[in-house]
């Protein structure tokens, strides 16, 4: 009886900090921000349609700062050579018509600092004269987009020329090139060099961003996916005048990012996953045997 009533004080108590003090240190600590699920509603939708063929005829507009690898266009700098001039590397627009949005990237086109809520400084130009040629220009990039687009691929077009990933190996100029540390082969030189590069880049980006983005190998574990999603649809709402923007993901093109960041800030997640049903399952069988046990040795002697 004693233990009964030692057992629902604890419970009590348990109870009353879980659903009573938490929630309100909570809200006091984190501010709650609602999602909307990528739909930028503050952006009206231009009401033009898109014309991909004349977008392919605009898109040498875009072509004097961004590559189009998949169309073989090669950026008309490297990332050493971007950062030097505008402060970050402009991304790759292969896959840009797949992740983002659609009535995002319009507006973003005729207006880039304004739509992702960037600090004046935002490097990128406004890059369409009217909302037409901004359709047209974005019809053309979801005509081109692949079907599928890997989670790395999203990470780098969206995220990867302002955040490093190390588990990843990810830096924001390329892949930490794979050596074996051998002198005769001149690898250590190409790694040593490339380690200046990124040192050098990260330079150029801290002075134009105000500081270095963060490396975001952990932060799938350091921040809750909630978080993380409302962040990304729009920074402000979390860091008010920070100088992160808004890139204007879709949510499936967030999802994307979300599984990689996952894939390296909790790589052991599918084995768990897998593992955890197998150690439950040992437990109940466990469980029973050790039952059966019990009573056969008990049989007769009460
Ligand atoms: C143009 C550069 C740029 C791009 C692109 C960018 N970020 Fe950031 N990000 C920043 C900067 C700068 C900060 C630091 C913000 C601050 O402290 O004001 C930051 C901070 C963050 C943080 C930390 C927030 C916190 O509360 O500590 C997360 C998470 C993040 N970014 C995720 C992303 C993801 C995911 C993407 C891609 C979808 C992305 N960022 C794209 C520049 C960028
Ligand atoms: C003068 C160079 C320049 C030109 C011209 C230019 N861009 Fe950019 N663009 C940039 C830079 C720099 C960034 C990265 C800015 C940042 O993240 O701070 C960028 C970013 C972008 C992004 C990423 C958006 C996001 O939300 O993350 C897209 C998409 C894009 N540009 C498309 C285009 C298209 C399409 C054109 C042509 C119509 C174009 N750009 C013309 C320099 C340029």
């Amino acid at each position: 009886m004693k233990e009964l009533k030692i057992l629902a004080v604890v419970v009590f108590f348990t109870l009353v900090t879980y659903w009573g003090v938490e929630p309100y240190a909570h809200s006091q600590m984190h501010k709650h921000v609602e999602g909307h699920d990528f739909t930028y509603q503050d952006i009206n939708a231009s009401g033009v349609k898109g014309d991909p063929a004349k977008g392919k005829n605009l898109i040498a507009a875009c072509a004097g700062c961004h590559g189009i690898k998949s169309q073989g266009m090669k950026a008309p700098m490297d990332a050493m050579g971007a950062s030097a001039a505008y402060g970050v590397n402009p991304p790759d627009l292969s896959n840009a018509g797949a992740i983002f949005d659609e009535k995002f990237l319009i507006a973003f086109l005729q207006n880039p600092a304004h739509t992702a809520k960037a600090k004046p400084n935002f490097a990128m130009p406004p890059s369409a004269a009217s909302a037409q040629d901004a359709a047209d220009i974005v019809a053309y990039l979801k005509s081109i987009a692949p079907k599928e687009v890997s989670p790395k691929e999203a990470y780098v077009t969206a995220c990867g020329r302002c955040h490093a990933n190390s588990y990843g190996k990810w830096t924001q100029i390329g892949d930490i090139p794979k050596t074996k540390g051998n002198i005769k082969t001149g690898n250590d030189v190409a790694l040593a060099q490339f380690k200046i590069n990124v040192a050098k880049y990260q330079d150029k980006l801290a002075d134009y961003m105000g500081k270095l983005p963060p490396d975001l190998k952990i932060i799938a574990r350091a921040r809750s996916k909630h978080y993380l999603e409302t962040f990304v649809e729009d920074p402000q709402s979390h860091l008010p005048g920070t100088a992160m923007p808004r890139v204007g993901l879709t949510k499936e093109g967030f999802e994307k990012v979300y599984a990689y960041l996952e894939s390296t800030g909790d790589p052991s997640k599918p084995l768990r996953e897998k593992t955890g049903p197998i150690v439950l399952g040992f437990f109940l069988i466990f469980t029973l045997l050790a039952y059966g046990w019990y009573k056969s040795q008990w049989k007769g002697l009460k």
